[in-house]
């Protein structure tokens, strides 16, 4: 992962917290080619599972901050440093955000169900023996465990139960996550879904992926499992 100088004017940095890469500036990417979509989508509550310096939440908040409505932000991380770095990332842009150090969404899960509009998530994505998934510190950053899905097999579910009959799921996978396995898997959950933007580094190849729910996802589904049935007895 090379270098690149983030969009946003100041962000905190921290040994133990993760540093914006390619993978972060592509979500950002990604977001600012959906700005006009996000926009006129209206979202009341925008959320970033894994926040690290809180470059991708900050500039989501500038981006939509000049239209004259204020989306509610909130943010969670596992490392604590990095919910100290994302506070001082969003105060050095004058935006407000909810922070919370958790696992995932655990512990949110009641009060947000059904209610986040907009979701974006850079998660640790990449191969790694199981037992560094969820280290202390930098660690967590990057390890997915077994083919990179560890943690994005956690998000899923969760996403499903907070995003909201609107909501939008942005997502960093690689193509070791096997990223039409789990636009599989969320079909299944009645998302349709598209890649947005797909770029290519010298060591890895990411596709940010845009999921919405969908009713004929699940219909289609549901008729391919039917005809599947039938072709095969
Ligand atoms: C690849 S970094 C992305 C950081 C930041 N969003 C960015 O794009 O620059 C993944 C982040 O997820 C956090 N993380 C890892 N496992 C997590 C979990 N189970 N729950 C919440 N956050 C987690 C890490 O601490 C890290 O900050």
């Amino acid at each position: 992962m090379h270098s690149r100088t983030a969009k946003i004017a100041l962000v905190s940095s921290h040994p133990e917290v993760y540093e914006p890469c390619d993978d972060s500036f592509a979500l950002v990417d990604a977001l600012l080619a959906d700005r006009t979509n996000l926009l006129q989508h209206h979202p009341s509550i925008c959320m970033e599972i894994g926040c690290g310096s809180g470059y991708v939440i900050t500039s989501l908040a500038v981006m939509l901050g000049h239209e004259g409505f204020v989306p509610y932000y909130i943010a969670t991380d596992i490392n604590r440093h990095a919910i100290r770095a994302t506070r001082e990332t969003m105060d050095a842009h004058g935006v407000y955000t909810e922070l919370v150090n958790t696992d995932i969404t655990s512990g949110l899960e009641k009060r947000l169900a059904g209610s986040v509009d907009v979701l974006v998530v850079n998660p640790p994505y990449v191969p790694t023996p199981e037992d560094e998934v969820g280290c202390e510190g930098i660690t967590s950053a990057w390890a997915g465990g077994e083919n990179g899905r560890s943690v994005i097999d956690k998000i899923l579910p969760a996403a499903d139960t907070l995003l909201s009959e609107k909501g939008w799921l942005y997502m960093v996978t690689l193509t070791a996550n096997n990223p039409s396995e789990i636009c599989l898997e969320m079909r299944k959950k009645g998302y349709a879904s598209r890649i947005i933007l797909q770029r290519s580094t010298e060591e890895e190849s990411l596709h940010i992926i845009k999921f919405w729910r969908d009713s004929d996802s699940e219909l289609e589904l549901n008729n391919l499992n039917y005809w599947t049935k039938l072709v095969m007895n």
